[in-house]
């Protein structure tokens, strides 16, 4: 029954082959280790997400009048509503780190080199339209920071010459932040960047199955094919990886039912404290912070004393990972065969994005703003840097085959 079933679908729809393409039959290097698993995690996020959102919205209330008492409503009287708020407010913090250790996995490993420069230009729109998306979620709950911190972010806009003040007015639809705006960024965050989101990952899977995963030696797997054209060092991702990305499923979601049922806020960093008030525009907080996955870029908007200056690098700070496949000219891929200057330039690169998030968060002081300034030169200095010892880098030999360390 099954199979004809199956038969009379395939006949109608390409299910089966698109279930080999993309599962059964997709050669995955099988040295693959757990730097992979935050691709199928940033999926299930994704959809985590997504779902409880939709539910989300079945009560949330997007006005200026209402919203903070609809999010206070669901805590309270909407059966569940606290568990569907926790997975979400969570999601987007786990959505971030999940994100940064997939960036960070492509740095390593030179995932992003030929021919999987439009795979990382598909990842790096969505780590775009994520950040906006998560930038507009935080204003819906209408608590103090959530005002607050989308006034100062929309007034940067103010900075840019000629059209700035009309720009702010354009994305606020009032003079200052208010239900209009409330609104607008309702329709964006519950419906057209989700809808782009979910696009831009079908074509970042597509892209990746177009050319084949890389893997923790960086060597192509289609050098060495067996009689029927598989690669030798490739299992299929189904049952393969799939089992394995469960290990990975099993412990975030250990990791992630901790915060969601013990601390839900996270010490006041993944829903902050001066948002348990209601928004008040008469009433500025002491201390006004983006969100911690916000940080690392607002502690280089702040480390420049010129706003413009400031908005102009830290624009600069994410459009050079755009042209990152194009800064690295070295032909070996992966770090564990690239030379000590460049592991030396990622670790300092490491150290400074943790640092510059870390001072993000803090009041600046000058001494801090000193730091943020060294910081902000480290960060920019390892593009800088790579793009001239990349070209004749003394890397060490490649193996023929992949190994399994
Ligand atoms: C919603 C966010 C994202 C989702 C759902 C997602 C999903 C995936 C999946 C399932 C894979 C294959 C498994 C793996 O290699 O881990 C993958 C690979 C990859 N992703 Fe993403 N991704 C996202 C964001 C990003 C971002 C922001 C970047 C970087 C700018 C990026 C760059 C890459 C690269 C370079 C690969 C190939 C890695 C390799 O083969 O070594 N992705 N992605």
């Amino acid at each position: 029954m099954l199979t004809k079933l199956m038969g009379w679908i395939d006949d109608r729809f390409p299910l089966t082959a698109m279930y080999n393409d993309h599962m059964a039959k997709y050669p995955a290097p099988k040295n693959l280790n757990f730097w992979y698993f935050f691709g199928s995690l940033a999926m299930l996020v994704l959809v985590n997400q997504i779902i409880t959102g939709i539910w989300l919205t079945m009560n949330y209330n997007p006005s200026a009048e209402g919203a903070f008492a609809s999010v206070e409503y669901i805590m309270r009287d909407v059966d569940y509503g606290w568990l569907l708020r926790y997975m979400h407010s969570t999601g987007a913090s786990a959505f971030f780190i999940v994100v940064y250790l997939h960036m960070f996995r492509g740095m390593i490993y030179g995932s992003y080199q030929k021919p999987r420069e439009l795979l990382w230009i598909f990842g790096m729109l969505i780590f775009l339209v994520l950040m906006a998306e998560a930038f507009m979620g935080y204003l819906l709950p209408w608590g103090q920071m959530s005002f607050w911190g989308a006034q100062v972010i929309i007034s940067l806009f103010g900075a840019i010459p000629v059209i700035g003040d009309d720009l702010t007015l354009w994305i606020r639809g009032d003079y200052v932040i208010s239900g209009a705006t409330l609104n607008r960024f309702f329709a964006l965050h519950v419906i057209a960047l989700p809808l782009v989101l979910v696009l831009l990952v079908a074509m970042h899977i597509l892209a990746l199955h177009e050319v084949g995963s890389n893997n923790p030696d960086g060597i192509d797997i289609k050098q060495h094919k067996d009689e029927n054209g598989w690669p030798l060092d490739a299992v299929a991702f189904h049952p393969y990886f799939t089992v394995k990305d469960m290990v990975g499923v099993a412990g975030f979601l250990f990791l992630f039912s901790l915060v969601i049922f013990f601390k839900p806020d996270m010490f006041g960093y993944f829903l902050e404290k001066p948002n348990f008030e209601v928004a008040n525009g008469l009433k500025t907080p002491p201390h006004i912070a983006p969100v911690w996955y916000f940080t690392p870029f607002y502690a280089i908007l702040r480390a420049v004393p010129d706003k413009l200056l400031g908005v102009i690098m830290m624009g600069l700070s994410i459009v050079i990972l755009f042209l990152l496949p194009w800064l690295d000219r070295c032909k070996v891929r992966s770090v564990r065969y690239r030379s000590l200057l460049h592991r030396l330039n990622i670790a300092q690169f490491v150290v400074c994005f943790v640092v510059l998030g870390v001072l993000g968060v803090l009041p600046s002081t000058p001494t801090l703003t000193i730091i943020a300034q060294i910081c902000t030169l480290g960060y920019f200095g390892f593009f800088v840097l790579l793009f001239f010892y990349s070209k004749n880098e003394r890397t060490k030999p490649l193996p023929e085959r992949v190994t399994s360390k």
